[in-house]
């Protein structure tokens, strides 16, 4: 069974701005109610490209409920440039986290909110639907995969199915997504060994990766760790909430943070406490 932190629950319960916009001035789409996920975004935008106002409809779940009604909270008051910086992990986190199965209600509300941007400033739809269909089941291209991939540091073809869902149904896709993964791995490991980062973008990189992949896991237990500095291989960090003084602070720290981090950055770095 999935948790669901409170503001998943009350945002699925009490839906903040659904419903239509006769007078949108953009209307996001993505997905298909045959694929079991739909959302409809609307924009009213005004002449100095602040979104006034933005509303929803849904076909989906609870996560795919509560994501599009946080999404139109986060969008209202905001320029269109500030809207085209939110990310799904963005929205994720305003909802203090989605299970990792349910990643992919995040990044469609991520997907409605570019598409109805790209409307409004008249880019070509094409280039939304570029790729060939890897997944049939639930329409997913490679573009999309190898995308999701790259941004959301994913590291196996689970996760692949949790952000985007193919590979979710009849599975026929899945050698596919498996080849994709592994080609898109073995250009993040060149990466790594052909060019060696800069410390900004270490920095930038290890915050990534806590963020998204680290911080979501402690605070399912009331967690949390922040990122201090990085020191060549050294990478310091504070453990907070319940992770602070927890008598197994130090195993979340070594055999989970650091082997984690591991991972992506290779066997000889070192997670401290600061
Ligand atoms: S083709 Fe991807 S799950 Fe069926």
């Amino acid at each position: 069974m999935w948790e669901y932190t409170e503001t998943v629950k009350e945002h699925y319960k009490n839906p903040k701005n659904a419903g239509e916009m006769p007078d949108a001035d953009a209307i996001g789409e993505v997905g298909s109610i045959a694929c079991g996920d739909a959302l409809k975004l609307f924009l009213k935008i005004d002449k100095n490209g602040i979104i006034v106002d933005a509303k929803f409809q849904t076909f989906g779940c609870g996560s795919a409920v509560a994501s599009a009604s946080i999404l139109t909270e986060m969008l209202i008051g905001k320029t269109v440039e500030e809207a085209e910086k939110i990310s799904n992990q963005d929205i994720a986190d305003l909802l203090g986290g989605l299970p990792e199965q349910k990643m992919h209600c995040s990044v469609m509300g991520r997907e409605a909110l570019e598409d109805a941007l790209a409307k409004f400033k008249g880019e070509p739809k094409e280039k939304k639907v570029k790729g060939k269909i890897i997944c049939g089941c639930f329409g997913v291209t490679e573009d999309k995969i190898r995308e999701i991939i790259k941004k959301d540091l994913i590291n196996s073809p689970e996760e692949i199915t949790n952000y985007t869902k193919a590979g979710g149904g009849c599975g026929k896709c899945k050698d596919d997504l498996a080849k994709i993964l592994n080609e898109e791995l073995a250009k993040r490991n060149n990466g790594k060994k052909d060019k060696p980062l800069t410390r900004t973008q270490l920095i930038l990189k290890v915050n990534k990766v806590l963020e998204n992949k680290i911080a979501p896991e402690l605070r399912k237990d009331g967690g949390d760790i922040e990122l201090i500095d990085v020191e060549d291989k050294k990478i310091l960090v504070n453990l907070q909430g319940a992770c602070k003084n927890c008598p197994s602070s130090n195993l979340t720290l070594k055999n989970f943070v650091e082997n984690s981090l591991k991972e992506y950055f290779g066997e000889d770095i070192e997670v401290i406490e600061a």
